[in-house]
């Protein structure tokens, strides 16, 4: 629950905290709360980790009504020595790591209205409460939040917070668990979200693949619909024990220098437990609802939105010269020269405008042959990016070249 800049708000204290208020919640939002609740513990049974439901109990958040601050923290110390702490909305970088260095987490204290129950663009007290806290009842689970919150404090500038952010969101917010021979959830975003918990185990649509720490630090994600990509660990001893014994400093230096993956990508390296179809975020990008499901804990550079297949299809009317590669999503074009020199000439001139805008295309030259595909990697597939850079290339293709 960071953000990279903001002004503390007034009434905040140093370290960003604010009084719940308890008092203040109105019976309308305490039946928010409840039924938000009944939805989610009705179904999450069968689904979630059982630690997840141990922790409810363990904390009493069965009881009707939105639950105590206070409370929630007098008996999470007990448990792990962890404590909830309420916050105005999204908090600096520091201010959140901080926190979970020193085993607090930072909750907001509003709820939802009844038009925002299936989307919100903050996440509220249900989502950070009901989602994040059961787990921190977990010893080991709950050392890693902390060793998390120490990494963030240890990491260095914009690149390594990234990274740090991905390894977030695909585990603490949307992380898929092993448990025997099925697959359980755990992850705050998911375990919040109605939809969504159905979705991430059932639906053929996203991928499933094994937890691998440099994998994900190097993965994009989705911040406005479900994920395409779950990844999935094998416990959370696991997963605490690759978090507390991994150097990040050489890894954050070897991953800023290699190519963020897209979020449906399957790596030949990647243990796959299901293959996506990708059917629902395909049909999602063809209509243009939106709608929130988890929270940012750092911001992600912003996505390239990618082209609709009408976009698509328009651009490509007026690019006679080129076509659509399904297999690689890129607009691809062939060139013939009368001979490498020609080529190599026209590849220098290329790549030069292509630096201008630092959007590179990805292509073969063999002797008088080009072949070249346009993608954009932020955005999964083909985008403006590419129109403009097919536009450029075709202007300084040599004229009546194939
Ligand atoms: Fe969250």
């Amino acid at each position: 629950m960071a953000e990279a800049t903001s002004e503390r708000p007034e009434g905040a204290a140093a370290d960003w905290t604010i009084p719940q208020e308890w008092e203040r919640y109105t019976a309308a939002e305490h039946a928010m709360w409840d039924y938000l609740f009944e939805r989610q513990a009705s179904m999450l049974p069968e689904r979630v980790v059982p630690e997840f439901m141990d922790g409810l109990n363990v904390l009493r958040m069965t009881r009707k009504g939105i639950p105590r601050f206070d409370e929630l923290s007098e008996r999470l110390m007990k448990a792990t020595g962890w404590q909830v702490v309420a916050v105005p909305g999204l908090v600096p970088e520091k201010v959140f790591f901080e926190h979970l260095a020193n085993r607090r987490f930072v909750a907001g204290r509003f709820i939802r209205t009844p038009e925002q129950r299936d989307y919100l663009k903050e996440p509220d007290i249900f989502h950070d409460v009901f989602g994040h806290v059961p787990l921190l009842a977990n010893p080991v689970f709950a050392d890693y939040m902390q060793a998390y919150g120490k990494g963030g404090l240890r990491a260095d500038g914009f690149g390594s917070l990234t990274s740090l952010a991905r390894l977030y969101w695909y585990t603490v917010e949307f992380g898929l668990i092993r448990h025997g021979d099925a697959l359980k959830l755990y992850g705050a975003g998911i375990v919040s979200s109605y939809g969504e918990s159905v979705f991430a185990l059932d639906d053929a649509s996203p991928n499933r693949l094994g937890f691998d720490l440099k994998r994900i630090m190097k993965t994009h994600y989705r911040i406005d619909d479900y994920q395409q990509s779950y990844f999935v660990i094998d416990s959370f001893e696991d997963l605490l024990r690759q978090t507390v014994e991994t150097d990040f400093a050489p890894l954050y230096a070897q991953i800023r220098n290699e190519a963020p993956i897209p979020t449906d990508t399957v790596l030949p390296s990647d243990r796959v437990y299901h293959r996506g179809t990708q059917a629902y975020a395909r049909a999602k990008a063809e209509a243009s609802g939106r709608f929130f499901l988890g929270k940012v804990p750092v911001s992600e550079p912003v996505k390239v939105a990618p082209l609709t297949t009408v976009q698509r299809s328009e651009a490509l009317a007026a690019l006679p010269a080129w076509t659509y590669d399904k297999n690689r999503r890129a607009f691809y074009r062939k060139l013939t020269f009368k001979d490498f020199s020609a080529a190599f000439g026209v590849m220098t001139r290329i790549a030069l405008e292509a630096e201008k805008t630092d959007h590179h295309p990805e292509w073969t030259n063999v002797y008088n042959r080009l072949e070249i595909w346009l993608t954009t990697h932020d955005a999964g597939d083909v985008s403006d990016k590419d129109i403009k850079l097919a536009k450029v290339i075709d202007a300084l293709a040599p004229q009546g070249a194939e």
